[in-house]
């Protein structure tokens, strides 16, 4: 179990560059379900929750080749079952994205539930409502997903409210149905843009990917591709918001800047310096920074996967700000411990009232999902004394050698490996 410890404060000022998306990366692994030929991804960040994903892959007969920075998936054997098993699902909800592909190649799919996670109950109605639309047979049986489909026939079809996965996952199995489908209420988030990408250099023919209706006329067969994931937004938002918090000094090479846009239009009202170059994107924040309401959304609204982030960047604002999340119910687990390590803030339901700014103190901590860890990591950073951060496994699913960018950025963050107790 390895664990983060940090001396603060620091100011976090320099270089960082951001790695690929690991949100991007991960259905473009499994859209390698969808041909028989070769598909080459470059900029897959090396991180746990890919790792998990291909070994799923691998057991569904895919095999990945690592050549030079570069991922080369292939078919290699096939694999009756079309299963994805619970020992590999229960590990990462993601796994829910083989569904889509498996069903619409081989016309069958057994995949387990992902099940809740610490976040919230995070349900899949919507993917199994879109693919009995596309004409496919789904049973829930004994924990798992069944699903079969001669082929899936295109439909119009409209979610229920915008799903990420659920959106990429329809997208990979309309590629390959009869016919045309229009998708209603997409998720617009950029990563669902990048699948879409990828998946029109395959040879299908998807138009609108970005916006809330997305149209695909469906292919008898898709092929070849290479590709290159985008930058992960939420992993450079990050190292962002520790220089404002930090008032620090950070450029962040390798982003785009329109898809970190709910961001930097915040911070900038905030009083933070945002400036973006052909370098990339420019942080500082020499002054204090205001204290400014905020409430998450789907994309183009302030990510979810920022809000833990952004609720440590409040705990030193000056005044009183309130933070809503409006896509999961339980994600605000990192607030305790924000307040054991001094921080001011009230949790009331699916809103947190922050008051600041607090004088915040070193601590053991523990993380309890990604993102949380990663406010935990800029909290010790801004603490004064030392922080240790438990359980960075949670880190290690989303961000690559976090603990070397933070380093070259100025923090004192060293990663202490502690062997399994026995
Ligand atoms: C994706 O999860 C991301 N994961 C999450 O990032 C991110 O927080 C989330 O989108 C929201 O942006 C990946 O892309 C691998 P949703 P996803 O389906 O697709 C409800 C991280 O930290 N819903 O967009 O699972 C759901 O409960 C992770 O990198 C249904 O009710 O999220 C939630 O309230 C955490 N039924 C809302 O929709 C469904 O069938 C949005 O969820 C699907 C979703």
């Amino acid at each position: 179990m390895d664990k983060f410890h940090i001396v603060g404060p620091t100011r976090l000022a320099g270089r960082v560059a951001a790695s690929g998306a690991k949100n991007a990366a991960l259905p473009a692994l499994t859209a390698s379900l969808l041909t028989d030929e070769a598909l080459t991804l470059h900029c897959v960040p090396r991180v746990r929750d890919i790792r998990t994903l291909q070994k799923l892959l691998d057991h569904l007969g895919i095999a990945s080749e690592e050549t030079g920075g570069a991922i080369t998936l292939r078919r290699e054997r096939p694999n009756p079952e079309h299963d994805a098993p619970y020992d590999l699902v229960k590990t990462m909800r993601a796994s829910v994205l083989v569904l889509g592909p498996l069903l619409a190649k081989e016309g069958h799919a057994r995949v387990s539930l992902p099940g809740g996670c610490a976040i919230g109950v995070r349900p899949i109605d919507q993917h199994l409502k879109a693919l009995t639309a596309l004409g496919a047979d789904v049973q829930l049986t004994h924990g798992y997903v069944e699903a079969r489909a001669d082929r899936l026939v295109g439909t119009r079809f409209r979610f229920d409210m915008p799903t990420v996965t659920g959106t990429e996952n329809i997208l990979m199995a309309a590629a390959l149905a009869r016919g045309t489908t229009v998708l209603d209420n997409c998720a617009r988030e950029p990563e669902v843009v990048d699948l879409a990408n990828l998946l029109n250099a395959m040879g299908a023919r998807i138009s609108g990917a970005g916006e809330e209706t997305i149209v695909v006329d469906g292919v008898d067969e898709l092929g070849a591709a290479e590709h290159t994931i985008i930058p992960d937004r939420i992993e450079g938002g990050t190292y962002l918001i520790g220089a404002a918090m930090t008032g620090g000094d950070v450029l962040l090479e390798r982003s785009n800047a329109a898809d970190l846009a709910p961001l930097l239009d915040k911070l900038a009202e905030i009083g933070a310096k945002v400036e973006v170059t052909g370098e990339g994107i420019r942080v500082r924040a020499d002054q204090g920074i205001a204290a400014r309401d905020l409430e998450t959304a789907p994309h183009p609204g302030f990510p979810t996967d920022l809000q833990a982030q952004y609720m440590a960047l409040m705990t030193q604002a000056y005044g009183l700000s309130a933070i809503s999340e409006t896509i999961f119910e339980n994600r605000f687990q990192h607030a305790p411990e924000l307040m054991r390590m001094g921080a001011d803030i009230r949790v009331d339901g699916g809103r947190a009232e922050v008051r600041g700014p607090s004088r915040l103190t070193g601590a053991g901590v523990m993380a309890t999902d990604l993102r949380a860890s990663a406010c935990l990591v800029l909290a010790g950073i801004m603490a004064e004394g030392e922080t240790v951060v438990d359980r960075i496994y949670h880190l290690d699913r989303g961000y690559e050698q976090m603990e070397l960018k933070l380093q070259s950025l100025g923090a004192r963050v060293a990663r202490w490996s502690v062997p399994m107790s026995t």
